[in-house]
């Protein structure tokens, strides 16, 4: 019953961007939308290429992109000449970034789970970044996913998602959904309200597109705190953008930024 699965289990049924048609409307959603919160001043770009540019990662850098989805958060962090590795764990995905970049020498795509990236060897990249990934990582796995971004960079790490003040905005995109509330084995954990439902997102030409059958994980902010310290990071600038004015709600930022150092 759905209730007596654990919070990864229910997590892993939610599959949309593993299957091909939810993998092609994410990839109509990035190319064509014009997605406000990602290219107006101040957006997701804008933050990592201020990133990027802080964390000088120029031509012979080495960057590991977690969750990168079609690949357009690895091209952009490519464009001071570092190589980037894309990792998803979507297969359908990963395809259209290998074709869509083919010919970009700075610019790889692999298979594989955030949680276990043990074909990398500790520190391999100088730095890392998870973009709109953690809050699709089920609670077991979670803390597992920013240590291994944590073991395989020896650099700056950045990791946006959902400003927890704003995380019933965020479901509220979410049609047909469920809700649960999971407790993990993990100490110290507190527990984590997990949604999966289908959200509409912008589409070409102001149209719509619902993205099937994917999770959202209400991470409690505490719990994000605690891997990141878990794993030997720290916090060094928090900061949130993507306020929900730009699409006509309330004066709340939808989004947030972490930018994590190695503790010395
Ligand atoms: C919202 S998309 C973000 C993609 C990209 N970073 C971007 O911002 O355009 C979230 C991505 O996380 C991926 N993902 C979810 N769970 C994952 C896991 N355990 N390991 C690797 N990727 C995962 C999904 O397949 C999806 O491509």
């Amino acid at each position: 019953m759905f209730h007596e699965r654990t919070g990864d289990e229910l997590v892993m049924g939610a599959d949309g961007y593993a299957t091909v048609g939810v993998a092609d409307l994410w990839h109509k959603h990035i190319v064509h939308s014009g997605d406000i919160f990602r290219e107006t001043e101040g957006g997701l770009y804008d933050r990592m290429d201020a990133w990027v540019q802080d964390c000088h990662l120029g031509s012979g850098s080495r960057v590991i992109d977690i969750c990168c989805g079609q690949g357009v958060t690895s091209q952009r962090a490519s464009k001071r000449g570092a190589y980037v590795l894309g990792v998803d764990v979507s297969e359908p995905l990963i395809n259209i970034a290998r074709g869509k970049y083919r010919e970009n020498p700075n610019l790889s795509f692999q298979i594989g789970d955030a949680a276990n990236l043990y074909w990398i060897s500790d520190g391999f990249y100088q730095a890392g970044m998870m973009i709109n990934g953690i809050f699709h990582i089920g609670p077991e796995s979670m803390p597992k996913a920013v240590s291994e971004l944590s073991r395989v960079t020896k650099g700056g790490v950045l990791i946006t998602g959902v400003n927890p003040d704003c995380y019933e905005d965020f479901a509220a995109v979410f049609t047909n959904q469920t809700r649960c509330k999971v407790e993990t084995q993990t100490p110290g954990q507190e527990s984590t309200e997990i949604v999966i439902g289908d959200p509409e997102i912008a589409g070409p030409n102001g149209t719509r597109i619902i993205l099937k059958n994917t999770p959202f994980v209400m991470h409690p902010e505490k719990n994000l705190y605690t891997a990141f310290e878990n794993s030997g990071l720290e916090l060094v600038r928090e900061e949130t953008y993507g306020n929900l004015t730009l699409v006509g709600g309330p004066d709340r930022d939808l989004f947030v930024e972490y930018r994590l150092e190695h503790i010395k």
